[in-house]
């Protein structure tokens, strides 16, 4: 068959032979059901019968890959996708390098392996979970239909990742899937397994802001283990990080969008001062010290997905050829890190300093400082739209020292430039550098719904273009019961 074709016959779309294989069809179809059952109580709340204007995957060719129709969420029709194998590949990194990449589970490593696959796993759902009463509130149809879309991709992302358990992992890989749909982002007994995903998303600025920077935490993961010696993880990742350049699209224009308005609105009322807050909240937009609160909040919990800086689990997962690098095959050094250091960033004698250490243990540290490189080129876009219309404001990423629950400063606490700080002073400081309950309340009262097509909320501009080319007045959701 064809690989870049998807067979859509079945109950489950797929492209790896899933009509051959009947024990993993069998699994997967038994799967099913709770995957509808919990998409249907932890999904989109209430919007469920309407039908979203959705892109669906029909092929993995990057120049043609998706097709967009009116979909009811419940009946999309997710699928187990996998970029073509690559004829020949080798393992590209570590003590195995050279040798041909892995088409089935190599025993020793199997227990690591079967970690990194659930823990990426059980983010897909989580962030669903998370954002499941956004839709409520929605800004624009436009951005409803974003939202629905990221959220039915992350269920196919978790698909994927289920479609590995249950292939290449038997009994075990069967209990993991069940357990990924039985973990709740925020539950007291049964939470997610990492932080972030735990966290609230209450309103739209913070959909765009864990968009922009949260969902970039899973590019920079997915794309070391695109990298992966376990060929089957390595192709379904390649294909997951098509989609997941959409969601940090959301987020990255989302952003936009929103200080556009604002400096748009400032502009209009004649005020200069970004800090006058009172006054730009006035004009029913958002302050821009307010968004770089959000900033600051976003980017510091996601920094702490990267895990701590020195990290034993990060070296093992390296050195065996299952994790690798960001842009590893772009990379030019021996691939094997053995006797090679990197300067992480620690706390030496009450100061932040660098240190060289092993290369192998740092290389959370290393994907991390990937990852902020990444991050911060959208926010020079960001202060490119304040900077035109004149205002003397610029957003800027925190230190990696501030507001850190896990790694080398989760002991400390420090301000947005890395100054350290008593216990005291930063809980009297603390609303200076965090969203604090009057800006939560703020942004609360501004989350009116706009269902018109062709309108947006007050607070935020419309995009430059449509999904698909579609023309500004399109009903990207034709909404039945909200
Ligand atoms: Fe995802
Ligand atoms: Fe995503």
């Amino acid at each position: 068959m064809n690989i870049a074709q998807v067979d859509y016959d079945g109950l489950i779309p797929n492209n790896v032979g899933l009509g051959q294989d009947p024990r993993v069809k069998r699994a997967l179809e038994k799967w099913h059901p709770g995957y509808i059952d919990w998409w249907k109580e932890m999904g989109p709340e209430g919007f469920q019968e309407s039908l979203v204007y959705l892109r669906t995957a029909v092929s993995v060719d990057p120049k043609g890959w998706a097709k967009f129709d009116y979909v009811r969420m419940p009946e999309y029709r997710w699928g187990v996708l996998l970029a073509p194998q690559h004829e020949g590949r080798k393992i590209p990194f570590g003590v195995h390098k050279g040798e041909d990449a892995w088409q089935e589970v190599p025993g020793e490593y199997r227990a690591m392996l079967r970690r990194l696959i659930v823990i990426q796993g059980d983010t897909e759902p989580a962030s669903v979970e998370q954002q499941r009463h956004l839709g409520k509130t929605a800004p624009s149809l436009y951005d409803l239909r974003n939202l629905f879309q990221v959220n039915v991709e992350e269920g196919r992302h978790l698909w994927a990742m289920v479609y590995l358990l249950q292939k290449y992992f038997g009994a075990d890989g069967r209990e993991e899937a069940e357990a990924l749909l039985q973990r709740r982002s925020g539950h007291a007994d049964t939470p997610r397994m990492l932080g972030a995903f735990n966290e609230k998303t209450p309103d739209w600025l913070s959909f765009f802001m864990f968009t922009y920077f949260t969902d970039r935490d899973g590019k920079m993961q997915l794309e070391a283990l695109a990298q992966s010696g376990f060929d089957p993880l390595s192709r379904t990742c390649r294909f997951m990080l098509t989609e997941e350049a959409h969601h940090m699209f959301v987020g990255e224009t989302g952003v936009t969008r929103v200080v556009q308005r604002t400096c748009e609105a400032m502009k209009e009322a004649g005020i200069t001062d970004p800090n006058n807050i009172e006054a730009v909240r006035k004009l029913g937009v958002i302050d821009l010290p307010t968004i770089q609160k959000k900033a600051n909040m976003h980017f510091s919990l996601t920094l702490d997905l990267f895990g701590n800086e020195i990290s034993t689990n990060a070296a093992n997962a390296f050195h065996a050829g299952l994790k690798g690098r960001y842009r590893e095959d772009r990379l030019k050094d021996d691939h094997q890190l053995e006797g090679a250091t990197y300067p992480v960033l620690r706390l030496i004698d009450g100061k932040i300093q660098n240190a060289d250490t092993p290369a192998l243990s740092a290389l959370n540290m290393r994907l991390r400082d990937d990852y902020v490189v990444d991050a911060n080129i959208g926010v020079g876009r960001w202060n490119k739209v304040i900077a035109e219309h004149g205002i003397p404001f610029e957003i800027k990423l925190p230190h990696v020292a501030f507001h850190r629950h896990i790694g080398e400063f989760a002991s400390i606490k420090a301000d947005v430039n890395g100054n350290l700080l008593s216990e005291a002073e930063w809980e009297k400081r603390r609303g200076e550098f965090l969203p604090s309950d009057s800006d939560r309340e703020f942004i609360e009262g501004l989350m009116q719904p706009q269902f018109e097509p062709a309108k947006f909320a007050s607070w935020i501009a419309p995009p430059r273009v449509g999904i698909d080319n579609k023309p500004g007045d399109f009903e990207y959701v034709k909404i039945a019961d909200a």
